[in-house]
């Protein structure tokens, strides 16, 4: 191994700067191996887009959000979209741009969509390993995807910021956060931040059972209520809410909400969609930390020839797994399962009357 190329792909996160350092630092400190740098994604191995990453370009990027190297969630080389809208494959010319650029084998940080491409070159005898990167958190093979704790963080403060406020107005509060088709966003910062209902999509909501709780608040003297719902939540028997179909962007589930309840309750109801803030920004401390032990790690998988894996967190072990596996097995919120239940102990509802 000579030379290796780091790319980050798809959405980004806090932390993949983290994981970039640890890796830069680790092949070239422990094993002398030269890095490079592989821009916006899979698309740089088409463009030849590499810059040198060394001690000296990597200064100071611990704490910083976005990534260094640039990104984006489209450009899959498998499938790369055409003015006509239709699809070719350019696989072929990134593995041989690969080799023409010297480059030995290849840290992906990415989530599903760029393990998926890693997995498939892989296949095509690319020496590759990934680092499983999401705010979603929705990867079975791993505990944590860093970035995830400091989204939950993030949603967690707005989940503050809307308490002092809807209880000064006497008001109901609806805060939508991001996870696509995961509610683990809504569920770590609805526990954190003390909401009153959680909507996620793997337990579909209830219009009335929604307020049937806020009615029951009344009743017990609570005059504001907080209601935290993932973007991929749906009414029982009902669709995901997209911004665009076409693309299948989720986003307005939390008008949803408010349209369901509002002519059955005498509360004003105000809605905030939080976005992107819950994906820019410094990562917090454990996310730097996971981070950059998943960058030190996916160095040492290089530096061992252990390709076609990715890292994960287990416990309080990083291991590695195939990426087949790790792209195989998503991980949803369990409606049966122990934080789903231990949050209706503290009387949280989750829209679905239970
Ligand atoms: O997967 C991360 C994520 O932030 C999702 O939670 C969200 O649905 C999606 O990406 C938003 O993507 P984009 O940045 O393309 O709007």
């Amino acid at each position: 191994m000579k030379r290796i190329g780091i790319l980050t792909g798809g959405g980004d996160c806090p932390g993949l700067n983290a994981v970039i350092r640890a890796a830069v630092r680790t092949l070239i400190r422990d094993h002398h191996i030269e890095v490079v740098g592989i821009q916006l994604g899979f698309e740089g191995l088409l463009t030849r887009s590499i810059v040198p990453l060394t001690l000296e370009t990597i200064r100071g990027i611990l704490p910083k959000g976005g990534t260094l190297l640039r990104t984006t969630n489209r450009g899959n080389p498998f499938e790369y979209p055409q003015r006509d809208g239709s699809c070719v494959d350019r696989s072929a010319e990134v593995v041989q741009n690969i080799h023409e650029l010297e480059i030995d084998g290849i840290i992906a940080i990415g989530g599903d969509g760029t393990l998926r491409i890693a997995q498939r070159l892989s296949d095509l005898g690319i020496p590759m390993v990934t680092v499983p990167k999401t705010i979603d958190n929705d990867l079975a093979a791993t505990d944590y995807t860093f970035g995830f704790q400091t989204a939950v963080a993030v949603a967690t403060d707005a989940v503050d910021r809307l308490h002092t406020t809807a209880e000064s107005h006497d008001r109901v509060m609806i805060l939508e956060v991001m996870g696509r088709h995961a509610g683990w966003i809504a569920l770590y910062s609805g526990i954190a931040g003390g909401a009153d209902i959680i909507l996620v999509p793997e337990i579909p909501y209830r219009p009335r059972a929604i307020v049937d709780l806020i009615e029951e608040r009344q009743g017990e003297g609570s005059n504001f209520d907080i209601i935290v719902v993932a973007e991929g939540a749906k009414r029982f028997g009902g669709e995901e809410t997209y911004l665009d179909k076409a693309t299948r962007r989720l986003g307005g589930v939390a008008y949803q909400v408010a349209a369901d309840i509002q002519n059955h309750i005498d509360m004003e109801i105000r809605v905030t969609v939080l976005g992107h803030i819950q994906r820019g920004g410094s990562p917090i401390a454990f996310d730097r930390i996971l981070a950059s032990r998943y960058g030190v790690e996916a160095a040492q998988l290089v530096a061992r020839k252990e390709f076609g894996q990715m890292v994960a967190l287990r416990g309080d072990r990083i291991i590695s797994v195939p990426i087949a596996d790790a792209v195989s097995s998503p991980k949803y919120v369990d409606p049966n399962g122990d934080v789903v239940r231990e949050a209706r102990s503290l009387g949280i509802s989750f829209g679905d009357g239970l």
